[in-house]
């Protein structure tokens, strides 16, 4: 699927009804949000990581902690991981914070700048196409596209694509939906409308398609389709996995494990845990460990 390919599908003259439409929403009805006050590319990246897989109002209070313990890029990549981590604290997600301070030393190594276009920028470490994206064209106003998954869901409505979304073809056709339809003369702005539509009207569930300021470009919608995209594989059961934490003391003192370097929670600090399948008596196990390694088992 090339740009010319989706371009002709798309159309100009749809291309630019959603274009002004979508931005005379977008002015009027944007949130307004600490992160769309700057033009600072490192402060633009920060609210972007922290906005992955996470809510608006929960991210504001961090971004502004965190913006004024670390306010550039250089003050991040000299503070130690176990601070960056505490500023962090409650966001989840803890990776994100292991990224984002892996690239801030990434970039103080390469010359200390934030690099200033989408290509440059996904070579610093931790960030990718939609972070690139991002940053690129809201700090710099360069014209490519990004897409999340607010976008992804808007733009499979608008195009009534019947690919399943996390595909690698769903997701090569809404890329290239993207760059096919990002504005060339306010590329930032555009992508943050889209976003913002994604998150307050073309929403997962009940998508308010009546104060829709495209619904009349919208196919899903001309289908009566709205609830049918983005079509999505139906997803794993999750795993259930028993697991006996140990509180194991000695003195005044509680035993806490630090994780491995990769995989879930990666790095951080928990009570030593074991998983309990079936087998002998996985509290007296904990209780066997514990005076093995001198220490008194407070519960298991
Ligand atoms: N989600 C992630 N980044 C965003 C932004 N800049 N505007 C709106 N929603 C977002």
């Amino acid at each position: 699927m090339t740009v010319v390919s989706v371009l002709q599908d798309v159309g100009e003259s749809k291309k630019r009804a959603l274009n002004r439409s979508l931005l005379a929403w977008y002015r009027t009805n944007a949130r307004d949000l600490p992160w769309r006050r700057t033009g600072d590319p490192y402060a633009i990246w920060v609210s972007e990581i922290m906005l992955q897989q996470t809510r608006v109002e929960t991210v504001v209070p961090y971004y502004e902690r965190f913006l004024s313990r670390f306010p550039s890029v250089h003050v991040l990549a000299e503070a130690a991981p176990d601070e960056v981590l505490t500023y962090w604290s409650g966001l989840g997600y803890y990776r994100r914070a292991r990224m984002l301070h892996d690239g801030a030393r990434h970039v103080l190594e390469h010359g200390g700048e934030v690099p200033a276009n989408a290509e440059a920028l996904q070579e610093v470490r931790g960030i990718g196409r939609y972070t690139a994206g991002a940053i690129a064209s809201i700090a710099y106003g360069e014209a490519v596209p990004l897409v999340d998954g607010n976008v992804a869901r808007v733009l499979s409505r608008w195009f009534a694509v019947e690919d399943d979304i996390k595909s690698a073809k769903g997701v090569q056709r809404t890329w290239a939906i993207a760059e096919a339809l990002v504005s060339r003369h306010e590329p930032g702005t555009w992508n943050q409308a889209l976003m913002e539509l994604g998150a307050t009207v073309c929403t997962p569930q009940n998508p308010r398609c009546l104060v829709c300021p495209v619904r009349t470009q919208c196919q899903a919608n001309a289908e009566g389709r709205q609830q049918e995209f983005p079509v999505a594989k139906a997803k794993l059961k999750p795993r259930i996995e028993r697991r006996v934490a140990l509180v194991l003391r000695r003195g005044e003192r509680l035993l806490f494990a630090q994780r491995k370097s990769e995989g879930r929670f990666a790095g951080m600090w928990e009570l030593p845990s074991f998983i309990a399948g079936v087998g002998p008596d996985p509290v007296k196990t904990g209780q066997k460990l514990a005076s093995k390694l001198g220490l008194s088992a407070l519960q298991a």
